[in-house]
């Protein structure tokens, strides 16, 4: 047969065309200067996540490249070698690119501006490099967590406090799962889509679109060993799981796949305060809000347990709030025991 009469299904040729770049700019059906930019920040985004992918796919190999840097960071937690590597890749895909003055990662204190991007670009990339660490070492699914917000006003006193605004001032967020494929998630606000890498294009390729979770699932995630230092409702939630058939429980320890599982197959992750932490451990910028964000466009709901996350204005960069996110009808049966307290409370 000759070369002219090999015909590639326009199906297969078209999806393997079907890049990140090309997605957003299908997304926001333009091709302004706004579009290309976001299309760029993605694409820069994606390449984080190859080399991310690529550093982890050898890691237990490489000489240093696993393991604790025997350093603590600002959220007081023992930073692994991957943190550092993964949090200077987001650093680096940003240089030169004209576009993202300022990174906020849960690895750095403060925000990171990147002097030549300043103050031309206008948009704030914040990020959790490596989501899942305490899974890094035994080869286990780990992510990267991002959340694009546009730079309100001029930062003169570079602190970037504009930041401190509601989750529905982001203008995009997602993950990357580091799993048996290397997958992208995001959202732009018009729905929730997923990417598979193909390695042997170097391309995230598109695999499903506007992702719709049920409005109930089967798993609760939780860490159940946090129970004794639990608020009672969290505990009464606990019990009534416990007691009725058609739960099970699913729990990684890494955020970015126990959030996966559920925007796929429904249920809920809840990570509650404790007496000891009321505001519990997630960070809201740059873990609950995109992910947040994410689980609404997919037809869920996330609940800080006394009001929408995604409303929440955070007072400085770190914050932590609880979270309960998920299924609409499984986060609404969590927050039903949390009113049913507060009622026999008043
Ligand atoms: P990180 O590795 O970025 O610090 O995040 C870890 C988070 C999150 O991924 C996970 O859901 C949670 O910590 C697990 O906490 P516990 O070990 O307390 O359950
Ligand atoms: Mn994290
Ligand atoms: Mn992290």
């Amino acid at each position: 047969m000759n070369q002219s009469e090999i015909i590639i299904p326009e199906s297969s040729l078209d999806r393997d065309c079907t890049t990140l770049s090309r997605h957003v700019l299908q997304q926001l059906q333009s091709f302004s200067a706004e579009a290309q930019d976001l299309s760029a920040i993605m694409s820069r985004i994606a390449l984080a996540g190859k080399l991310i992918a690529r550093r982890l796919s050898h890691a237990g190999l490489m000489e240093g490249v696993l393991g604790f840097t025997g350093e603590s960071n600002i959220q007081g937690e023992s930073v692994k070698k991957m943190d550092v590597y993964a949090n200077e890749v987001f650093i680096s895909v940003f240089k030169q690119s004209g576009l993202v003055c300022r990174l906020a990662s849960e690895e750095m204190e403060k925000p990171y501006y990147i002097p030549e991007n300043c103050p031309i670009g206008r948009y704030t990339l914040l990020y959790d490099p490596i989501d899942g660490s305490s899974n890094v070492d035994i080869n286990l699914n780990v992510g990267s967590i991002f959340s694009i917000r546009q730079q309100q006003g001029d930062d003169l006193e570079g602190e970037a406090t504009d930041l401190f605004q509601n989750g529905y001032q982001q203008i995009a967020a997602g993950y990357i799962l580091y799993g048996p494929s290397t997958m992208l998630v995001y959202s732009l606000g018009h729905g929730v889509h997923s990417f598979i890498l193909d390695p042997s294009l170097g391309e995230f390729i598109l695999a499903q679109e506007n992702i719709k979770m049920p409005p109930h699932g089967p798993i609760y995630s939780t860490n159940e060993g946090n129970f004794w230092q639990w608020e009672e409702p969290f505990r009464d939630y606990t019990r009534y799981v416990h007691r009725h058939e058609g739960y099970t429980a699913r729990y990684s320890g890494a955020l970015v796949g126990d959030i996966h599982r559920i925007l796929m197959q429904g249920g809920v992750f809840l990570y509650p305060g404790t007496k000891k932490k009321p505001e519990g451990k997630l960070r809201l910028l740059y873990e609950t809000a995109p992910l947040g964000f994410l689980v609404e466009q997919a037809g869920g709901k996330v609940s800080t347990g006394s009001e929408n996350l995604l409303e929440f204005i955070p007072s400085y960069l770190h914050q932590r709030t609880p979270v309960i996110l998920g299924s609409i009808e499984d986060v609404e049966l969590v927050e039903s025991f949390i009113q049913d307290h507060l009622k026999r409370e008043n």
